[in-house]
């Protein structure tokens, strides 16, 4: 994940405060060896476990043994929805992903590769709105190719393409306090994908949105991750939201979060609003409230 994403109030151990992360035992050797004859998974979740430590020494268990795969699907954009009540610990397992909370136990590959750190090949869209509010909406853009050097003209050409995709290129000029909150957050996912990461991790980008202007979004998200082949990590407690955009939805448990429930999305032929109100579409939205709301599951 570019450094630029990496939020200014990210709590630190031992700031005033804040909580600190239990680190857990220091690991060894990756325990994923990828199969000679195939590629790795492009995202493994292995046996993820996180609890949070406060400086009393309070512990918070907040993610436990939560394990998953996605694979590498070259010619087709994937979206993982992870569906689960509030302070479960969704916004945890995204930050352990994007290598900004180390876990306690288990382990994150991208490509195979150990995540300990933050990476280029993830990039995060926050729960809250995390542009840089000095900067014009065009620099907010450019800021992650201007640390890698990328040349002005070309930065240009990259920000002008990806602006239009996200229906701002009458804006690129003005700064975010000028913007709506759906223009904002626009803002922040075209920071994220300028980076072209392999994996995007989206925490519940669109909540603080109207209905309307969240509709609109969705289907942006679904155009964007069709165009550029991306897995998308994403992050709801909104059962439509899931249906609509996932491929396959995680349905998360109370905190500690574990996966309780994988349910694979039907490849709908079309997705758009009129999909909302059809019966395929509601027969998934029911399975999924089903799920939620059985009570010897929770
Ligand atoms: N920095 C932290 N220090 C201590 N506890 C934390 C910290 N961040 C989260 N927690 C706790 O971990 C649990 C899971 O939090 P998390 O933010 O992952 O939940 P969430 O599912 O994203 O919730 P929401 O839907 O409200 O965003 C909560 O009980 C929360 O209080
Ligand atoms: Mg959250």
């Amino acid at each position: 994940m570019a450094e630029t994403e990496t939020p200014p109030t990210l709590p630190q151990s031992g700031e005033p405060g804040t909580i600190a992360v239990d680190v857990g035992v220091p690991k060894g050797d990756v325990t994923y060896h990828p199969d000679q004859s195939g590629a790795p998974p492009k995202l493994r979740v292995s046996h993820l476990s996180v609890t949070y430590i406060d400086r009393k020494g309070n512990r918070t268990e907040a993610v436990r043994d939560v394990s998953f795969d996605v694979l590498d699907k070259p010619d087709s954009g994937e979206i993982v929805v992870f569906l689960g009540p509030s302070g479960c610990g969704k916004s945890t397992i995204l930050k352990a992903v994007a290598g900004l909370l180390p876990p306690t136990e288990g382990e994150v590959l991208v490509d195979g590769k150990l995540v300990t750190d933050v990476g280029r090949d993830r990039g995060m869209v926050f729960q809250a709105y995390t542009s840089f509010g000095w900067l014009t909406v065009r620099e907010n853009v450019e800021y992650g190719l201007k640390l890698q050097g990328v040349k002005k003209s070309e930065r240009r050409k990259i920000s002008d393409q990806i602006l239009k995709s996200v229906g701002l290129a009458d804006f690129a000029d003005r700064y975010p306090k000028d913007l709506s909150g759906g223009m904002k957050q626009r803002v922040a996912i075209a920071r994220t994908l300028v980076n072209n990461p392999r994996v995007v991790l989206m925490d519940e980008p669109f909540g603080a949105l109207d209905p309307q202007t969240r509709w609109g979004m969705q289907s942006l998200l679904l155009e964007i991750s069709r165009a550029e082949n991306n897995t998308i990590l994403f992050v709801t407690h909104d059962v439509s939201e899931a249906v609509y955009l996932g491929d396959t939805i995680y349905v998360l448990s109370q905190r500690p979060a574990r996966i309780l429930h994988q349910v694979d999305v039907p490849a709908f032929p079309v997705r758009d609003i009129a999909l909302k109100s059809a019966p395929e579409f509601r027969a998934v939205e029911k399975q999924l409230l089903d799920l939620i709301y059985a009570p010897s599951k929770s």
